[in-house]
């Protein structure tokens, strides 16, 4: 832990005195590169902007949260301390893309008062990386702002031109719907097309996006604006206002309230992560920094990132169902594969599943569809669905954990609310002492439809509660957690390293049932939801074409078989789905060679290229090893690119597997195409990596 904390005002630009009205503060990265000026209106009103190497970001923006019932916290401020700090440490996480994350920064923090006799305090941090900055409002314990509701918080982001943008509408609910890419101002005329398939939306009517967003400016800037450490706070959207104007709009609960609180209190960081290269966002860990760290000194050797199997493709793409009598089949225009209809969760498929995971090397094994309640769980929406610990007769629940301990594997324990929180909460504590009973290390919730109690969002402040909540209590039981239609990540998983992942974004699952994700989701994914923390993905499917199990469906993963390995590298989380059907793999195993091969825990990440929608280049070094992988992608076109090697250890040589796509391959007309080539590298390696439309090429490189 090497920390260096310096106190001064030495590095603060003050444009004016304490006792004028209006007033500015200048600070600037370590680096000198962001450059943060907060600023006082005459009227009161506290503003912020940004520069990043002398290019306007952010414009004068205003600062404050509207109040229910009591005058606005927006204007009317004066200046009454300033402090600030530098702080630059290295901090180990638990797990992660490397082994250590430096965290430099100087702050400044503005204590401000309200000029009447209420003379409430307000005040504004800010911290200024080299990477971007982050800041968030506090509300010190006073007599005058105690318990109060904000009706919304009204933070700007006057950004400085019409950019290009990569965004999801604004919604209460659910961060399923696909990415969109275009100017920020064709934001003011999207309807839904109807095809977003998601169940449980609530959009915003009003011109709107969620954040993780991202922006790239005509003059090639790349700019990322979301939140960090989100708790017990609603989740943020962004109403856009015309003139590359955003505002922050907040997500209300049941009867309309964004957020209680209670002083002493504070909101989220507020984050804008900028660099003229689009590989610095990829490697910020900004969002991660300004999350509280995990407690100090608390046994981690539990927390086990892990590569996973399950019983699981087989109900998305119609096989199997998760309900014991067998009537809730996915389908697809309206086919159903009623000859194949049988409960997947049986105890001697969850055996077969155990067996296949020991013999190739899986952490765990994922069984849904293992208790009783799936008859009634989609579209009754009824409170008492699931009770969490009853398995389905079928399933003898001892006897697949006796079996799962005996080959060393970990059954993940699937716990599907069916949005019935309350009653997931009633039975939490039941269902993880079921859990530490039995041996399952981990479990896989889900909060698909609406939340019961009703009028409650998944993204309102009532559920962030929930979620860290259920972080915290499987943390007491020394148990993993990945979550899935939870709120999108802020860095969490610092606080609670127990907190693996999230899906909270649109899945692998879509492509078995719906039209599916195009083939520049991915390449999408990491400069925006992957921003907040690991995401759940669930690649490596390989039997690509859904005719396969409905023969009229054109459904499909919009992918190549390359593509889905270079997932396992370029979508970082350290739990790892092998996501297909587990007899799919038999015929093609020496591709998934690189699955069992691939590690999900790093000590370093070099970020090799990217563009956002376009394609990405990563490489990781294995935690422990010598051993680098690499994972490229392109979206729908083919494309060619030169990975430099140069982060290889020039003393040594290595043995690199290609895993390419083959000549015929494209993601629509021939997705099982691939091959395997060997080559010696070494660190003046530049090679040449050829990639199909929808495709993509993994590597493994290991010393010899
Ligand atoms: C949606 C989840 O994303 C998926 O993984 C799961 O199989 C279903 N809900 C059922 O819980
Ligand atoms: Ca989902």
């Amino acid at each position: 832990y090497r920390t260096m904390i310096k106190k001064s005002l030495s590095f603060l630009l003050l444009l004016a005195s304490l006792s004028t009205t209006a007033q500015t503060i200048k600070i600037a990265s370590p680096n000198g590169q962001q450059l943060l000026t907060f600023n006082l209106e005459s009227n009161g009103t506290p503003q912020y902007s940004l520069n990043y190497k002398n290019n306007a970001v952010v414009l004068k923006s205003n600062l404050g949260l509207a109040l229910k019932e009591a005058e606005d916290l927006q204007s009317n401020f004066k200046v009454i301390k300033i402090d600030s700090t530098q702080v630059d440490q290295t901090w180990n996480p638990i797990w992660g893309e490397e082994k250590s994350i430096r965290n430099n920064y100087r702050e400044l923090q503005v204590t401000l008062e309200q000029k009447d006799k209420d003379a409430r305090m307000m005040m504004l941090t800010y911290r200024v990386f080299n990477d971007g900055i982050g800041f968030k409002y506090s509300f010190p314990s006073q007599k005058n702002l105690f318990h109060f509701i904000v009706e919304d918080e009204h933070t700007q982001f006057n950004l400085a031109g019409n950019h290009k943008i990569w965004w999801l509408p604004g919604d209460y609910d659910t961060n399923e719907y696909p990415p969109r890419e275009s100017k920020m101002s064709d934001i003011i005329g999207y309807k839904s097309a109807g095809d977003d398939e998601i169940h449980a939306r609530t959009p915003i009517t009003k011109p709107s996006v969620q954040t993780p967003l991202m922006c790239k400016t005509d003059n090639g800037l790349y700019i990322s604006i979301h939140e960090a450490a989100l708790r017990n706070y609603s989740a943020m959207n962004l109403l856009y206002n015309d003139n590359n104007k955003f505002e922050s709009t907040l997500v209300p609960d049941a009867v309309g309230n964004m957020v209680y609180m209670t002083a002493p209190a504070q909101t989220p960081w507020r984050t804008i992560i900028v660099s003229d290269k689009s590989t610095d966002i990829l490697a910020s860990r900004t969002i991660l920094n300004l999350n509280d760290p995990a407690k100090e000194g608390a046994d981690a050797s539990w927390i086990k990132p892990m590569k996973y199997v399950g019983i699981w493709w087989e109900m998305h793409t119609g096989q199997k169902t998760w309900d014991m009598a067998g009537t809730q089949v996915a389908s697809q225009n309206g086919e159903n594969q009623s000859n194949v209809s049988k409960h997947g969760a049986t105890t001697a498929n969850a055996k077969k599943h155990i067996d296949f995971a020991a013999k190739h090397g899986f952490g765990g094994v994922l069984i849904e569809g293992w208790n009783t309640g799936w008859e009634d769980w989609f579209g009754k929406w009824k409170e008492d669905v699931f009770d969490f610990t009853t398995a389905y007769p079928d399933f003898d629940i001892a006897e697949v954990s006796r079996y799962a301990k005996s080959k060393n594997v970990t059954i993940i324990t699937h716990l599907e609310t069916s949005g019935s929180v309350t009653n997931f909460e009633r039975y939490a504590d039941t269902a993880f002492r079921q859990m530490v009973k039995f041996g399952s290390q981990a479990c896989k919730t889900g909060y698909v439809g609406k939340i019961i109690p009703r009028g409650e969002h998944h993204d309102g402040q009532w559920m962030i509660k929930h979620y860290e909540r259920m972080a915290e209590k499987t943390l007491d039981y020394k148990r993993m957690l990945v979550a899935h239609e939870p709120v999108r990540p802020t860095g969490l998983h610092r606080t609670y390293p127990n907190f693996m992942a999230c899906e909270a974004a649109r899945g692998q699952e879509f492509n078995a049932w719906s039209k599916g994700n195009m083939p520049f989701h991915e390449t999408v994914l990491p400069f925006t939801r992957l921003m907040g923390g690991p995401m759940d993905y669930t690649p490596g499917v390989f039997k690509i074409k859904m005719s396969h199990y409905w023969p009229d469906s054109k459904s499909q993963v919009h992918t190549t078989i390359a593509k889905q390995l270079a997932l396992y590298v370029t979508l970082y989380s350290p739990v790892q789905m092998a996501a297909d059907i587990i007899d799919n793999y038999e015929p093609k195993m020496d591709a998934f060679q690189f699955i069992k091969d691939v590690p999900v825990d790093w000590d370093e990440t070099k970020y090799l290229a990217a563009e956002p929608g376009d394609y990405v280049a990563i490489a990781r070094k294995g935690k422990g090893t010598n051993d680098w992988f690499v994972g490229a992608i392109s979206d729908e076109n083919a494309r060619e690119l030169v990975l430099d090697f140069s982060f290889l250890d020039k003393t040594k040589k290595y043995k690199a597997t290609i895993y390419a796509d083959g000549k015929e391959a494209s993601w629509d007309v021939n997705p099982e195409n691939y091959q395997i080539t060997n080559q010696v590298v070494s660190s003046k390696t530049k090679m040449k990596v050829k990639m199909a439309p929808g495709g993509g090429c993994a590597i493994s490189i290991k010393a010899i």
